[in-house]
């Protein structure tokens, strides 16, 4: 389980004469273990800084989190990130990328090389072994992340707008790839997005957080069975529940466009 409790974040300002930012204020939530969670929030409204200190590359400025009871004070491989893109090795080949957190643990390829063809077979990688993977499209980099997080069984996944770089119809397809993996052991997920409907297709509960400092503006738990196919997104209920988020989130978007002008 990991616990946010009361937890802010303010950066230095950048120059002497500028004002800190607070990205984060008084954010507190609890996500179970196993459960699927995606955060949707307007742009800078401090998403990416929540996702940071829980892989413990960012401290909280004040209040703590938790895995388990036990602070998160530094980054781990029970907690594996998936950024939005630029997180392959470049100098590695697609298999050698899936199978580096195994590489790590265990003593020799004939120990891991079944699961690592395993991955690649459930994220459609099989005959892409030995490219390197700026030969592939950004779809397929981001199945490779995916397979090579995933791959080590970490407690905790983290995924940072991990399709926001993707089109529509790709995403549909890494969303399936997803959840297909998921299944297998059900890691807890935070999974942040710009996309409501994704969020709604993907989560047991979504968080909406308000305009820059983020602070929770409301939860929904999102009650359709799984496994979830990707047809459910033309359900009426479906489409009432996205409107609902949609009508928190506007207008938290909205106060932000405003601060721009
Ligand atoms: N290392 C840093 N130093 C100073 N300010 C920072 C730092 N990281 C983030 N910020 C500021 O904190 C705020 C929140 O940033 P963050 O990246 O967490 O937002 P976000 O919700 O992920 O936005 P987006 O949806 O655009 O990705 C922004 O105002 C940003 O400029
Ligand atoms: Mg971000």
């Amino acid at each position: 389980m990991i616990s946010i409790e009361n937890v802010s974040k303010t950066f230095a300002p950048r120059r002497r004469n500028m004002m800190p930012t607070v990205a984060v204020q008084q954010l507190s939530m609890t996500i179970q273990d196993g459960e699927f969670v995606c955060i949707v929030g307007p742009s800078g409204c401090g998403k990416t800084t929540l996702l940071h200190m829980v892989a413990g590359f960012e401290q909280t400025t004040t209040g703590t989190i938790a895995l388990d009871g036990i602070e998160i004070k530094k980054p781990d491989a029970e907690r594996a990130v998936v950024f939005q893109q630029h997180g392959l090795f470049p100098w590695l080949t697609v298999y050698q990328n899936v199978a580096f957190g195994l590489r790590l643990r265990n003593r020799g390829q004939s120990s891991y090389d079944g699961l690592v063809r395993k991955y690649l077979s459930i994220m459609g990688l099989e005959g892409f072994e030995n490219y390197a993977p700026y030969h592939l499209s950004g779809g397929m980099q981001q199945r490779v992340a995916i397979a090579r997080a995933l791959i080590t069984q970490p407690k905790v996944l983290l995924m940072d707008e991990p399709f926001g770089a993707l089109d529509a119809q790709t995403r549909n397809g890494m969303q399936r790839f997803l959840l297909e993996l998921w299944e297998e052991f059900r890691p807890t997920v935070l999974f942040i997005t710009h996309d409501v409907e994704e969020a709604v297709l993907l989560g047991d509960r979504v968080f909406v957080m308000t305009a820059r400092p983020g602070k929770l503006a409301k939860e929904f738990s999102i009650p359709f069975p799984r496994p979830r196919a990707w047809e459910l997104s033309l359900t009426p209920e479906f489409l009432s529940l996205k409107k609902d988020v949609l009508d928190v989130l506007r207008p938290e978007v909205e106060q932000v466009s405003k601060e721009l002008v």
